[in-house]
């Protein structure tokens, strides 16, 4: 929108809630016409969300003790092209009231003594609004012997997904942690299936509290930071933790995107190594036409696919699994174009007469892997272990163990057999050859 003088026009929001600025600010706003325009007055949040959805503004001055003020009503405010001015008395700009407005997303804060400025500030964040750019997919696979240590801060996303019929997801998410962990990598291990968490059982975790619902209710009130979510999580190793997933599958309502996706970047910079039990639907729900934030059930799958660094693709080895296994690769290329996925193939055994090469064929008709890793069918370990809650690691050695080890040394991007075992089984077939 063009002023009459050519420049740019600023359509305003106001929703003060009653604070003592509102008249000044007004004042100050009505004489900066035709540059600036107030739209309108809003009497709470949510008249607020429809008016700026209806594409009628570009800045709203909001009072920081709005009613329901989040995360996610910034978020949805930003989706509509509306930059947030908070105009706040200085006592409300004091010890980390600054910081918790910056984690719900507002750039623009303004002491209520400085109304001066107000003109400049409006005209400089509705020069800065504009509809967020979707997240870009950070897919990247390590290079074959490249380290893949993160740097502190930038921890390394490895999401666990596989299609429907309990293909082993969380064994398999579990016993990657926890070989990353015995490996000597510092891991947070976060149960997301939004279809009820069962990480907390396998680890014998006795959790009265979630620590997912506990670190989105933090991060809705912009008060999760990378301490917060450390004391979200309960440490069940020397360096593995764990963010218990939700109590009951009813609960993923109280996850809302932009906390989940706040959750996602602490999750990074708390660990090196994060592994992601997600649940198994990839269905996004139907588009809402009034851009609401509202929570869906598989946002958290979804998300935490697009973030992911890697993704490591359960499917059951028998022929049900395996169809199931195809028709989700499929799917997950929809959700993330060109993702070169690691495939586990579960519970193999002898009875189901495919060979390895045959599988790792068929897999690699409907995508390029990074590698296809297979698991026995191995009941007495897996068994063992979740009977005790503890995880294979700790359960003494067995076959599923030995491939759980192999998958992580794939997921580090070591040699499947670590280079001393090799020159010792070289050594050995030399001395046989002799
Ligand atoms: N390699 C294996 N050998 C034997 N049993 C296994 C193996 N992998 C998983 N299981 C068993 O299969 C069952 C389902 O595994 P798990 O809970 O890991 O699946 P899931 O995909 O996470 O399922 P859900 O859809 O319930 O989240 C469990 O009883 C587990 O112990
Ligand atoms: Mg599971």
């Amino acid at each position: 929108m063009n002023a009459p003088g050519g420049g740019a026009r600023t359509s305003v929001l106001v929703a003060a809630a009653g604070a003592p600025w509102e008249a000044p600010a007004l004042d100050r706003l009505g004489r900066a016409a035709p540059d600036i325009v107030l739209t309108k007055r809003c009497v709470d949040l949510t008249d607020l969300l429809a008016t700026a959805s209806a594409g009628l503004a570009s800045v709203a001055l909001v009072s920081p003790t709005l009613p329901g003020l989040d995360a996610d009503s910034v978020a949805q405010l930003a989706r509509s092209g509306v930059a947030v001015v908070v105009v706040a008395a200085p006592e409300e700009l004091q010890d980390g009231d600054t910081e918790r407005l910056r984690r719900l997303g507002v750039l623009h804060l303004l002491a209520s003594t400085e109304l001066d400025s107000l003109v400049a500030t409006v005209g400089s964040a509705g020069t800065d609004a504009a509809p967020a750019p979707p997240a870009v997919p950070a897919v990247a696979a390590p290079a074959p012997g490249e380290t893949t240590e993160a740097e502190p801060g930038e921890g390394r996303l490895v999401t666990v997904w596989g299609p429907t019929g309990a293909p082993g997801r969380t064994t398999v998410a579990v016993g990657l942690a926890t070989e990353l962990a015995a490996a000597g990598h510092e891991v947070l291990l976060v149960d997301v299936d939004g279809y009820g968490g069962a990480v907390a059982q396998h680890l014998g975790v006795l959790d009265e509290v979630s620590g997912v619902l506990a670190a989105a209710r933090a991060a809705n009130t912009g008060r999760l930071d990378r301490q917060r979510l450390a004391a979200c999580a309960r440490q069940v190793d020397d360096r593995l933790r764990v963010l218990t997933g939700l109590p009951r599958p009813d609960r993923w309502r109280e996850v809302r995107p932009a906390a989940f996706e706040d959750l996602l970047d602490e999750t990074v910079r708390l660990a090196p190594y994060a592994v992601l039990d997600v649940g198994f639907c990839l269905e996004a729900d139907p588009a809402d036409p009034f851009g609401s934030s509202a929570p869906q059930r598989n946002e958290m799958t979804l998300a935490s696919l697009r973030r992911a660094d890697e993704i490591v693709v359960v499917g059951a080895a028998d022929p049900v699994g395996l169809a199931r296994l195809a028709r989700g690769l499929v799917e997950l290329l929809d959700v993330v174009p060109g993702v070169r996925p690691r495939v586990v193939v579960n519970r193999t055994r002898p009875s189901l007469g495919w060979s390895d090469r045959e599988i790792r064929g068929m897999v690699e008709g409907f995508v390029t892997p990074l590698d296809v890793h297979f698991l026995p069918d191995d009941r007495a370990a897996a068994d063992r272990a979740l009977m005790a809650g503890r995880s294979l690691a700790e359960s003494g050695e067995s076959a599923l163990r030995t491939a759980m080890t192999a998958l992580a040394r794939g997921v580090l991007g070591e040699p499947a057999v670590p280079v001393r075992r090799r020159r010792l089984l070289r050594r050995r077939r030399a001395g046989r050859d002799r």
